[in-house]
């Protein structure tokens, strides 16, 4: 079997520096808030080119965090709309209605997936205050003209970084385009840690401190508590796995875009469609998705012949029972995408004969 994701097999590629780095934090007694995770900050917010970084125990926090920063420094107040494209993972929606701000969804643009600035143009309010993009499986969004959008009526930008880490547009990272970025680290990320992890970057100091604040019950000083903070840390053992893995990001991101490419050469089949990309600096392919009509029919059939796929995602967030609220939104793109989409397995584990036998059986598949 062709597995989707095999992280046995990623981290074995690090595994004497994982567990040198891991001896390392439990032999210095110190395990939350020391020199790993100050080191992590400052290696990952210069990789992405940004002022700050603010290590938190997850992706869903670190979203969750900074809208809750922006309430406490008086930027959003609850009941304002923030617009999300609606085949996102549910975490990007759920960070908003964490908070009590209003999740507007809108479609993605049927080929990149990602917002399309016009339909953004088109959804906003007089409520509206803040734009969520998430660069979807990868590829980054259309961020300059997202910004100039923002500038023009005044919203704050929360990237979604969770699966993009390292994509750029003209050299530029994602982390460092928007007032904020929030990163996963789940262990099936791009850079992954070994167990839960997420960041913010910023380059305003004012959320970085708010931040810093929030993510440690609301204080900087022991036992002073400025604002109702939570506990969330990027704890000493994550981090030192992080500061291992961070190293090798560029070579992991560089061996997905090689399979990328041969997936996106070499997949012959007219039932058969891709994500649109353009520059090769602009997708990181955490996930390499296809679109056909007779979606499970190809997944089943995969399956059978030995080749693990997953789907990113089967339900849209409106038709989910958290969501009820939201079936007024309309989003026939996503629907669609929803019934269409198929995941390869896409990682630096695979090897050349597994891409010969999975393009082999996409060009073989007919309904
Ligand atoms: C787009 C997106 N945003 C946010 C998250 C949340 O990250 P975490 O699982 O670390 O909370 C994920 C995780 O899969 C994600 O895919």
């Amino acid at each position: 079997m062709i597995k989707f994701l095999d992280l046995q097999q990623m981290n074995k590629q690090y595994s004497n520096e994982l567990k040198a780095a891991c001896s390392r934090v439990i032999d210095s007694g110190w395990y939350i808030m020391g020199e790993e995770l100050i080191e992590f900050e400052e290696n990952f917010a210069e990789y992405c080119g940004a002022k700050y970084c603010i290590g938190v125990g997850n992706g869903l926090d670190a979203l969750t965090l900074t809208l809750r920063a922006w309430k406490e420094l008086g930027r959003l107040q609850d009941g304002d709309e923030v617009i999300v494209q609606a085949n996102t993972y549910i975490a990007s929606v759920l960070a908003i209605s964490e908070v009590n701000l209003k999740p507007i969804l809108i479609d993605p643009n049927e080929f990149t997936l990602n917002l399309d600035p016009e339909v953004v143009k088109q959804h906003i309010t007089s409520k509206t205050k803040a734009i969520l993009p998430v660069h979807l499986y990868g590829l980054i969004s259309p961020m300059k003209e997202l910004m100039e959008i923002a500038s023009e009526y005044d919203l704050l930008v929360l990237e979604d970084c969770a699966q993009a880490h390292g994509a750029s547009i003209e050299g530029k990272k994602v982390g460092s385009w928007g007032d904020a970025a929030g990163f996963s680290f789940y262990p099936g990320k791009n850079l992954g840690a070994l167990g839960d992890a997420g960041a913010i970057t910023t380059n305003d100091a004012v959320l970085a401190n708010m931040l810093k604040m929030l993510r440690n019950y609301g204080s900087l000083e022991k036992y002073k508590h400025n604002v109702k903070g939570v506990n969330s840390r990027l704890d000493e053992i994550q981090a030192a796995m992080l500061n291992v893995k961070l190293k090798y990001l560029d070579r992991e991101i560089e061996t997905r875009r090689d399979v990328a490419q041969y997936y996106r050469q070499k997949i012959k089949n007219s039932k058969v469609t891709f994500q649109a990309w353009d520059e090769k600096e602009s997708h990181v392919f955490h996930l390499f998705t296809i679109q056909t009509v007779e979606r499970n029919l190809l997944a089943k059939y995969l399956e059978e012949n030995g080749v693990q796929c997953q789907i990113h995602y089967p339900i849209s967030i409106k038709n989910q029972g958290a969501y009820l609220e939201l079936l007024e939104n309309i989003c026939p793109i996503t629907e669609r995408v929803n019934n269409n989409i198929l995941s390869l397995p896409i990682n630096s584990a695979l090897n050349q004969s597994e891409l010969v036998r999975i393009v082999d059986l996409i060009n073989s598949w007919d309904f």
